[in-house]
């Protein structure tokens, strides 16, 4: 991912699509931590910005996987329609990319929000005309717990490489009882490795990304207190539907949480500034969670 301005390189800036969730402690925020041999590569925006591949993740063991940037790109699709409909509430796009999903709740006059690393992506997005913020998943985000929906769509439980802490901070980015949609791998898989992206000529630093199929993260889910609702396939794609529990109230953790991203946002001033043109210009509707952070 390229740098949004000014300072992007630490990871408290989720620069990288492996933003780990556990650098948002101020002990870790060390800008040289996520220097790549070659700190400007960002295939993920180039492709964007043909919005076509190839692109893939490369796996330490070589093994590529294709991604698939033309379909991201384009309007949203049977499978991505049947997944809106399910949607409840004002509904937070973890991961946008470039927006699709986003902009067609947007269209349907629903509130929705997209935020991502990128800031390719949430500049296709707006120009779809979806709202966007330029913002990692574990930084401070509007609206913490009270979205009715959360989306994981296009693999986006793999942020972070740590589903645990990803599936942490969705309940508390989810009203109580809120809806929580992934998408998940079509194959029966449960692994967390280190990646790369890679484009045409263009390599990105090592991150960690995670892949579960249904059953993984049904298992997981489960320990974890969410309720399965529904699983179902379309399009070649699989998808999970899981209701957040009612959230007991834990203090000290709650005062962990705030410090840690406390200390990650005065580490990213430009990240604040990254508000996108649409969400300063426009004001949200009265029932919208979308709020100044
Ligand atoms: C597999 S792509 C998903 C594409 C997207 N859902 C779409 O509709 O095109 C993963 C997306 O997650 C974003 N991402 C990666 N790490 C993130 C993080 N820590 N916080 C927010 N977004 C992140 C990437 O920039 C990328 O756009």
């Amino acid at each position: 991912m390229s740098a949004v301005s000014g300072r992007r390189s630490g990871p408290a800036t989720g620069r990288s699509w492996g933003a780990d969730p556990s650098a948002f402690r101020a002990a870790d925020l060390d800008p040289s931590a996520f220097r790549a041999a070659d700190p400007d590569a960002d295939p993920y925006a180039d492709a964007l910005r043909v919005g076509r591949g190839p692109l893939f993740l490369r796996r330490a063991d070589g093994r590529l996987l294709p991604l698939d940037v033309e379909r991201w790109c384009g309007a949203a699709d049977a499978a991505d329609l049947a997944l809106l409909e399910r949607c409840e509430g004002a509904v937070l796009d973890v991961g946008c990319g470039p927006g699709r999903l986003v902009a067609e709740l947007a269209a349907r006059g629903r509130t929705a929000l997209g935020v991502d690393v990128s800031e390719a992506a949430v500049a296709r997005t707006v120009a779809l005309g979806g709202q966007a913020l330029v913002r990692c998943v574990f930084a401070t985000l509007p609206g913490e717990g009270r979205w009715g929906t959360a989306l994981l769509a296009d693999g986006n439980l793999g942020i972070g490489g740590d589903v645990p802490a990803l599936l942490d901070r969705m309940a508390r980015l989810l009203a109580p009882q809120g809806l929580l949609m992934v998408e998940t791998e079509p194959a029966d898989v449960d692994e967390s490795v280190e990646v790369r992206l890679v484009g045409t000529g263009a390599v990105s630093a090592p991150f960690r990304w995670a892949r579960l199929g249904t059953p993984a993260l049904l298992r997981r889910a489960r320990a974890l207190g969410w309720r399965a609702e529904a699983h179902w396939e379309a399009g070649g794609r699989a998808f999970v539907a899981l209701r957040a529990r009612e959230r007991r109230r834990d203090p000290d953790r709650d005062r962990r949480s705030d410090r840690d991203r406390a200390a990650s946002n005065s580490a990213e001033p430009a990240n604040r500034a990254a508000v996108t043109s649409s969400q300063r210009a426009r004001k949200s509707s009265p029932d919208s969670p979308v709020a100044p952070a």
